[in-house]
């Protein structure tokens, strides 16, 4: 068995952030960091438009009051005020801190950090580096856990949270390179997992993103909060779904129809390009379904509208989102210098995930807390995203919670003694869960499978929703999860079986689509990302609660928890 006195599950952003805190408050303390991918290739390093803060570098009017209210607004009043508040009031000290370990962030012509507007933000407050910002700040991040002496285990795949009493004691993984089996015991677990963008057919997340840290939490009983609030950004690049980043827009882009019109006029005439990303989306959903989208052709009817960065010139463009260029130049082939680049709604983020206090502390109920469990990052609600999170917040909720919740492990371990776990019972049960998988006589290939159920979600619990559609897909997804049970491998061997690994990750993604849809369903209002069309409005007096779902043997069952109001009261949302 191994031992360290931390272990985080999850190398981008928030675990890298969390590791770097710890060893800077205590450099005796042995931490890990566990990842199915190299930490630099962790989805946070396809952020790319920036990171909000009020520096005031451009905006002098700017403060951090004024960022918690765009945020809370954003939020469709979700948001748990107190974790705003910690999150815009920290920022610009995180961020100086990140440009002191060697982010380069781009620059104003007097040296300072620049900053660029953003959808729902009030003030120019997002830093950047280019349009490659996640990048940027994972490289730095990356090596500081280097220089701090923290051990990585890489293209590690971790099965399973050991999770006894309410106490957090280790991880159980499996080593893909060559199928080894380890039992990892440790004095507190962080699980920074990131999001669950492979659920849904079309998305910007990278493939690793598949849910696993809230399916692992899922499954040892603990709730997941808010998870029917999904992310849709408004521009994925057609066809493909990566992302053509939110900056081109903060830089002066066009969203217009077949008709030439800039229909976003229409829908939020104060921000027009700039509105929060819910009401873009559903914006462009709309003018799609009204007959004036655009074919490949330049007809109309068609299922995109146009980006338009024309007018802004070569220069601007290759200085400011070379990587919006580049993408849509290799994938589509379009020189967004002289033509549109087609876009429409693609998956991008989870407001939801696995409940925490504002010191990364999981929540075991609506009152209760874990022992020895933290979270942070996408995987995490902690919530300062509510309903619909606004863009160049992610990477600010990485950095701040991040950072404070290793600020919280490192005082934690302080008073914990290393856990007894029954280590050769776990590996046991990994074993059998592994060689059941293998051994499995049936006929359903995983990849077949997996676009089923990335179908069925994207058709049954996509922008807009219905009790009916929905009722439908939650009845297909129970389905496919009973055909889950009938995956066949190919691969029976040990060395890089990724088939297996992928057959882990289907488990997870049809649990994590059961709660999205289990979650939406219960939700009988619209707020922010979840419009249903079947009830209109924000009902406050019903839904001004944060959903738990739990899941156990039985099924998966809804509860609450109230939403922390500190300074702003509920108004309605209009910009
Ligand atoms: O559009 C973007 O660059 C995405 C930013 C974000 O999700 O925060």
């Amino acid at each position: 068995m191994l031992e360290h006195d931390v272990i985080i599950v999850g190398g981008g952003l928030a675990g890298s952030r969390a590791a770097v805190e710890i060893a800077r408050m205590n450099p005796k303390l042995s931490i890990a960091v566990v990842a199915k991918t190299h930490p630099i290739r962790s989805h946070s390093v396809a952020a790319q438009g920036g990171i909000a803060s009020s520096l005031r570098n451009v905006d002098s009017e700017d403060s951090w009051e004024a960022h918690a209210f765009d945020t809370v607004k954003g939020s469709d009043y979700l948001a748990d005020q107190d974790a705003v508040e910690l999150l815009t009031q920290e920022a610009p000290d995180v961020v100086l801190d990140l440009e002191h370990m060697g982010v380069l962030f781009s620059r104003l012509p007097d040296g300072r950090i620049a900053q660029r507007a953003f959808g729902g933000h009030s003030h120019k407050r997002t830093c950047y580096a280019a349009d490659k910002t996640g990048h940027a700040i994972l490289h730095e991040l990356v090596n500081n856990l280097r220089r701090y002496g923290v051990t990585i285990y890489d293209e590690w795949y971790v099965m399973r949270l050991i999770f006894e009493d309410s106490d957090a004691k280790g991880v159980v993984m499996y080593r893909i390179r060559d199928g080894q089996l380890v039992v990892v015991r440790a004095k507190a677990v962080m699980f920074a997992t990131g999001g669950y963008g492979r659920v849904y057919n079309t998305t910007s997340n990278d493939f690793a993103s598949t849910g696993d840290g809230l399916a692992m939490t899922a499954a040892v009983g603990l709730p997941l909060e808010d998870m029917e609030f999904v992310q849709f950004h408004p521009t994925g690049l057609y066809g493909v779904g990566v992302l053509i980043s939110e900056a081109v827009r903060g830089e002066g882009a066009y969203l217009v129809n077949s008709e030439g019109d800039r229909f976003m006029a229409t829908y939020a005439p104060s921000r027009m390009e700039l509105a929060p990303r819910d009401i873009t989306s559903r914006a462009i959903v709309k003018e799609i379904r009204a007959g004036r989208g655009i074919h490949l052709d330049g007809s109309a009817g068609g299922p995109f509208i146009n980006l338009d960065v024309r007018h802004l010139g070569r220069e601007h463009i290759m200085s400011r989102i070379p990587f919006a260029w580049e993408e849509a130049h290799r994938l589509l082939g379009v020189d967004a210098v002289h033509q549109p680049i087609p876009v429409r709604p693609t998956v991008h983020y989870s407001m939801g995930g696995i409940p925490t206090n504002t010191d990364g502390r999981v929540r075991s109920s609506a009152e209760g807390l874990t022992e020895g469990f933290f979270a942070a990052g996408e995987a995490a609600c902690v919530s300062v995203h509510g309903a619909n999170r606004l863009g160049s917040n992610s990477l600010l909720e990485c950095v701040v919670y991040g950072r404070r919740t290793g600020a919280a492990i490192a005082r934690y371990v302080g008073q914990r003694k290393l856990p007894d776990i029954d280590e050769q019972r776990y590996l046991r049960d990994a074993q059998q869960r592994l060689q059941s998988l293998l051994d499995r006589p049936g006929q359903v290939r995983i990849g077949h499978l997996r676009q089923e159920f990335q179908d069925c979600m994207t058709e049954h619990c996509g922008v807009f929703r219905t009790e009916s559609v929905m009722q439908e897909g939650l009845d297909k997804v129970r389905s496919l999860r009973q055909q889950a049970e009938h995956v066949y491998l190919d691969d029976k061997g040990t060395l890089w079986n990724t088939e297996l690994v992928e057959a882990m990750e289907l488990q997870s993604i049809m649990l994590v689509g059961e709660m999205i849809l289990t979650s939406a369903l219960n939700r009988q209002e619209s707020r922010g990302s979840h419009s249903r069309e079947d009830y209109l409005n924000r009902d406050d007096e019903r839904f001004l609660q944060h959903t738990m779902a739990y899941s156990s043997a039985a099924g998966i069952e809804i509860g609450d928890r109230p939403v922390t109001i500190t300074r702003f009261q509920p108004q309605e949302r209009k910009y």
